[in-house]
């Protein structure tokens, strides 16, 4: 298993280039499933659970072929399996999105249930109450969700929680539905939006998405179409903590800062600036940086895939913040690691108390999940001396490039076999 030693206390300056967005991306290969007609995609990141998808993909009949480095050709001809098995799933959650659309397009799907993982229980009532609720009977056997329906029919669905993954679900099991469906409290996330957006450019009749209410008018079928994957909002954000917990100032080009607005005005509030440049944002932060109070929450307010970059950022602040994690229960575990490298947090609850420390320290670390892992490498980069990562297979999920892209800027980083520098 690799690991990442970085030698921190380099400020970071330069340009950034931000790749396609994980959590958009993952749902659109999915949607891929919808039609028999090829699907062309743009702005594709390289990433492990872009390849996680690709492989289940495969498995379901949908071939895919790279044109660029970045662009990708799907076409789900005909699908030869309606089974999603048990070591895809557990191994990217995001698996469980093929359920709508497998429904939808063959009227079976087989779908093992993902379980808890890191950051919680992370349930999916709410993705099947969905499927159930437009009429396909579903059943739990030996670990996997099986569901059969004739053709799916339109309704009203209310979600308790304004769930992204059952938002998604739903709405491509709605796509090809007999009549009209409601979606009450749908996820307003951007990433939602990019695949409405898409699923319209397929020949889908959707409203409202990016609202708390999604109307969508199911058609006979869909066709094959292109699409450019919208911006990482996530890496943009990790991006800009990377300049501000450094000293450092980075151009980060072609930020989405439309889907950053919370993140922003709590960076500013800390004392980071943030403006725009030259069809970017110019990230720096010259005061000392001051506490803040933040809570998660659902799009549009702060995210939690930012709670642990943020913590890392406020661990050097002169104050104390307080963190509170509204969406995951189980989403400190970073916290521990920080501590490790001198920072001084105190979780109670679903609420960390960070009192800022005047520098952090060094540390062999690992992380349980993806962004945790991103918290402690921006934690690394401002530390004095070496830290060693491991587990780096979780960031290889989700930031394409990384070491790339923040070597480019000044930081010093390097990738081992893990075992090999200890
Ligand atoms: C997506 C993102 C993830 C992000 C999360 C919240 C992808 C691939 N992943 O995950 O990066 O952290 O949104 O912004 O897009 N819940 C239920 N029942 C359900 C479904 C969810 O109770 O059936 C709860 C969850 O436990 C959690 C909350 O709803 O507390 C939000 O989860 P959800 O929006 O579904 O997250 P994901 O779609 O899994």
């Amino acid at each position: 298993m690799d690991k990442l030693i970085i030698l921190g206390g380099r400020p970071l300056n330069g340009t950034i280039r931000l790749s396609g967005s994980k959590n958009a991306t993952l749902p659109i290969l999915m949607a891929s499933l919808l039609t028999e007609e090829p699907i062309r995609l743009s702005n594709v990141p390289r990433l492990g659970d872009v390849r996680t998808a690709l492989a289940l993909l495969a498995t379901l009949g949908v071939a895919h072929r790279w044109l660029g480095d970045h662009e990708l050709e799907l076409c789900a001809e005909q699908i030869v399996s309606h089974d999603a098995p048990y070591h895809l799933v557990k191994t990217m959650r995001a698996s469980f999105v093929v359920l709508g659309p497998l429904l939808a397009r063959v009227r079976k799907a087989r779908v093992a249930t993902p379980g808890g993982c890191a950051i919680g229980a992370r349930p999916v009532n709410l993705h099947v109450a969905g499927i159930r609720a437009l009429g396909a009977r579903v059943q739990l056997r030996h670990g996997y969700f099986e569901a059969h329906a004739d053709r799916l029919t339109g309704t009203r669905i209310w979600l308790d929680t304004p769930s992204v993954g059952a938002t998604e679900n739903i709405l491509m099991a709605a796509v090809l539905a007999r009549g009209r469906t409601v979606i009450e409290n749908a996820a307003r996330e951007p990433e939602v939006c990019d695949l409405a957006g898409m699923l319209v450019a397929m020949g889908a009749q959707i409203r409202g998405a990016g609202s708390h209410v999604i109307v969508i008018d199911g058609v006979e079928r869909l066709h094959g179409t292109q699409h450019r994957i919208i911006t990482d909002r996530i890496e943009a954000a990790s991006m800009m903590v990377a300049a501000a917990i450094t000293g450092g100032s980075l151009l980060i080009r072609d930020t989405p800062a439309e889907h950053l607005e919370a993140v922003i005005a709590k960076l500013r509030e800390a004392g980071v600036s943030v403006a725009p440049e030259d069809g970017g944002m110019r990230v720096a932060a010259p005061r000392p940086l001051q506490p803040v109070e933040l809570r998660t929450l659902p799009y549009p307010g702060f995210p939690t895939d930012l709670q642990a970059q943020m913590m890392a950022l406020l661990a050097k602040a002169e104050g104390t913040s307080v963190i509170n994690e509204t969406v995951f229960e189980n989403r400190f575990m970073h916290a521990p690691e920080l501590c490790r490298m001198g920072a001084d947090i105190v979780i109670k609850g679903p609420t960390a108390i960070v009192r800022g420390v005047a520098r952090l320290s060094g540390a062999p670390v690992m992380a349980t999940d993806l962004r945790a892992s991103m918290g402690l490498v921006l934690a690394g980069l401002a530390a004095e001396g070496e830290t060693h990562i491991s587990r780096v297979y979780h960031l290889d999920r989700g930031y394409e490039a990384l070491e790339r892209k923040l070597a480019g800027a000044g930081a010093e980083i390097e990738r081992v076999k893990d075992g090999s520098a200890e």
